[in-house]
């Protein structure tokens, strides 16, 4: 049985104003599989997520483990260093002078050497498709731009397991096709956070649907895209659409 990078045992989470996220949710991700996590405004998602590396946690570090390993304040870093996590908002992602240092941010961190971070950077602005906007100011970028930038501060950190939350959210056609074919082309462990269907029914083998903190349904993407019942309340006529094609 495939190795389980990700193990979530009933995590609760409630905001410092007592707003309830996360309703003892229980997941497990396995290596190499893509996984998307779909549900309404306010379901929990990005709040899942944020406790992927520790950004976000409950008190009890055994609720969480990633890479065999608990959430602890010791095993934190080596987890930073192996789960990329693209934030929902790519402002919160965007820190540094320029799109170069904050791509090299991590990759200095994680102690690559001088000319191995100028090529990890180099690749993951190409991959995103931003050649020649390494000595722009993140702040001065359109909004697709900045997205597809904090993606590629994650890209440069080769990490084993990425985190997308919203990935397609103001990018263009041309370069959420360009997003999807690149998700497709990853050999990494993914897990997706969207709103965009379309996108998910191309790059994930597995949905998950949240609903108030709570992991409500899990299964195969064709078999959660087709079950029209769970999703009645969703979007059907995205469903429709998408279930037409990945049967066809
Ligand atoms: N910083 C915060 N303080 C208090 N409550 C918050 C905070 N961030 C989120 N929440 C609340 O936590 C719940 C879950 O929010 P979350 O952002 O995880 O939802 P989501 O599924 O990612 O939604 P969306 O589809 O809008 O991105 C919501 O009720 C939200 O209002
Ligand atoms: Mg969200």
């Amino acid at each position: 049985m495939a190795e389980k990078v990700v193990e979530i045992k009933k995590l609760y989470y409630a905001y410092p104003d007592g707003t309830k996220a996360l309703s003892g949710l229980d997941l497990d991700v396995f290596r190499g599989e893509t996984l998307g996590i779909i549900g309404a405004n306010g379901a929990g998602k990005s709040t899942l997520l944020l406790h992927l590396n520790g950004i976000l946690r409950n008190g009890a570090s055994d609720a969480v483990k990633v890479l065999g390993r608990d959430m602890t304040d010791k095993n934190i870093p080596f987890i930073r260093s192996r789960v990329g996590l693209v934030f929902q908002d790519p402002e919160n992602q965007l820190f540094m002078p320029t799109v170069f240092d904050d791509v090299a941010f991590g990759p200095i961190n994680m102690g690559m050497k001088e000319g191995d971070v100028r090529r990890a950077v180099e690749e993951a602005l190409k991959e995103v498709d931003l050649p020649g906007f390494a000595g722009r100011s993140p702040h001065h970028l359109s909004v697709g731009e900045k997205k597809r930038a904090a993606i590629a501060t994650v890209l440069s950190m080769k990490p084993d397991i990425l985190v997308l939350d919203e990935p397609s959210s103001n990018l263009d056609p041309k370069h959420r096709r360009g997003l999807i074919d690149l998700l497709r082309r990853l050999p990494l462990t993914m897990i997706i956070a969207t709103h965009d269907l379309p996108l998910l029914a191309e790059t994930c083998s597995r949905i998950c649907v949240m609903e108030e903190g709570r992991v409500e349904a899990d299964g195969k993407t064709a078999d959660i895209l087709q079950n029209y019942p769970l999703l009645e309340d969703y979007d059907t006529g995205a469903l429709l659409h998408i279930s037409r094609r990945s049967t066809t």
